[in-house]
């Protein structure tokens, strides 16, 4: 069976083409290289002794997108994660984030809506819940007021998927919305690769580790927390990745209630910076050089998932703890730069 990964070059895109390989689907990649490399390709081959065909175009390319379909009309199943996903970006350019993570959902979509049937996976995220009311997190937890227009771009195109799958009830559709995604798959051939100075927390912890970064700034230690510091649900991508196969297969095996459903993505535990500092410290064996600073504008306090759902409808688990998240974060880092 054959699916279609867009951004499968990418950090979370490329862990689940491997997880995919290994259930035995046939897979085909669009990526426009923008935030990631050709050479993951051969990383994936390494991993599973197969390479996965490769398109290289951009997906805002309308014309590209209905040609590549007319080519691969055996594509089963789509999971969507090309997308631009930088906050702070996002805010000085929210054009560039609405036309990029909209209009190529909207493309793809055009193309399943008349499949016979056509099964759809979407990466979306939990900043959709903003600063949720109660924790953890439920998926029944309110949708709040983007923060940043990438946010916005994730609660527009849940709209999107939601309304095209009431009129075409040949498209099933499932929207993954992922807590922090992190660490590296356990062969350190392939892991998270951000461009310039790392936005989020554990690429910036191994860069200072590893000597690239001078020190790492803690945002803030006056929230209401065990000790002042954020908490976040640190999720590994490995286990990331394979939810994103366990929900393909309940489309295509027709397990689904409705076509259009939402599964939140965490371990269900919530760490603060701090205590990811002491984990990394840990596993590491290294003192970690960091400072408290300012909070960072537009940080929550707290998120954390409910897995419930996940659990039990879905039959999926993250298998992975923090330390073994940072653990192969590490490995990573260590093998890119060492
Ligand atoms: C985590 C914590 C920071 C960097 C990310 C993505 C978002 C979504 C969810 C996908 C916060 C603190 C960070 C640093 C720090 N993912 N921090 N010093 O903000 O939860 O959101 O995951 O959709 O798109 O951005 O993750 O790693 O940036 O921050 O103290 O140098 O670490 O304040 O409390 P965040 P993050």
């Amino acid at each position: 069976m054959k699916i279609l990964v867009t951004g499968g070059l990418g950090f979370i895109g490329s862990h689940t083409v491997v997880e995919l390989q290994n259930k035995g689907y046939d897979v085909v990649i669009i990526d426009n290289c923008s935030n990631s490399s050709p050479d993951v390709l051969n990383r994936i081959q390494s991993i599973t002794g197969k390479e996965p065909v490769f398109e290289q175009f951009d997906l805002r390319e309308k014309n590209k997108v209905q040609d590549f379909f007319k080519r691969h009309d055996d594509i089963i199943g789509v999971i969507h994660f090309a997308a631009s996903k930088a906050v702070g970006e996002s805010v000085e350019k929210p054009l560039l984030y609405y036309e990029n993570n909209l209009s190529t959902l909207v493309y793809i979509l055009q193309q399943l809506e008349n499949k016979t049937s056509a099964s759809f996976i979407f990466s979306s995220s939990c900043t959709v819940y903003g600063q949720a009311d109660e924790l953890p997190i439920t998926e029944n937890a309110p949708v709040k007021i983007a923060e940043s227009p990438y946010g916005n771009t994730k609660q527009i195109g849940e709209e999107i998927i939601r309304d095209t799958c009431k009129i075409s009830p040949n498209l099933k559709a499932i929207a993954l919305r992922y807590f922090n995604p992190t660490g590296a798959h356990p062969s350190a051939e392939i892991g998270e690769l951000p461009i310039g100075v790392p936005q989020n927390l554990i690429p910036f912890i191994t860069q200072t580790a590893i000597g690239l970064r001078e020190q790492l700034s803690v945002f803030g230690d006056d929230y209401p927390t065990s000790d002042g510091t954020c908490i976040r649900d640190y999720i590994h991508v490995v286990d990331l990745a394979k939810a994103h196969v366990v929900a393909l297969q309940r489309l295509i095996e027709d397990k689904n209630t409705t076509n259009y459903e939402v599964f939140n993505v965490g371990t269900g535990t919530g760490s603060t910076v701090l205590e990811v500092i002491q984990s990394f410290e840990k596993v590491s064996g290294q003192k970690l050089n960091y400072k408290i600073v300012g909070r960072r504008e537009g940080d929550i306090t707290a998120a954390y998932a409910d897995t419930t759902k996940a659990n039990t409808e879905l039959g999926w688990k993250a298998n992975n703890n923090l330390d073994d998240s940072l653990s192969s974060a590490w490995k990573w880092e260590q093998k890119v730069r060492g």
